[in-house]
């Protein structure tokens, strides 16, 4: 289990910034102070989800518009019918630590 630091949680902003670790890119969520961390790549194409609008915990893609749920990487509307890998995240000292085994893919 390989937990790498995605960096300091106060310098994330609200909503979605882009995260590359252990050779993954990852969309990483803020939302008030929870975090949440999906793949980037839409399961749909090749659109990037962290810049995707966030409306409450779905994140809209900026491609073809489909939705998913960054607390599970599920679409929630079409065109998407995969979901995307998710990420186990926890706070550690004022940093975010992503478990980047967690995900299962390499998106
Ligand atoms: S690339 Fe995301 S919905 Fe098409």
């Amino acid at each position: 289990m390989a937990w790498l630091d995605a960096g300091a949680a106060d310098a994330f902003p609200q909503g979605g910034s882009k995260v590359d670790l252990a050779g993954r890119t990852l969309a990483l969520f803020r939302i008030e102070d929870d975090f949440y961390v999906i793949g980037d790549t839409c399961s749909h194409a090749m659109a990037s989800l962290s810049e995707g609008e966030l409306w409450d915990y779905d994140v809209e893609c900026p491609l073809h518009g489909a939705e998913f749920d960054v607390r599970t990487g599920v679409p929630r509307t079409l065109p998407a019918t995969q979901p995307v890998p998710t990420y186990e995240v926890r706070i550690e000292k004022g940093r975010v630590m992503v478990n980047v085994d967690a995900g299962g893919g390499s998106r």
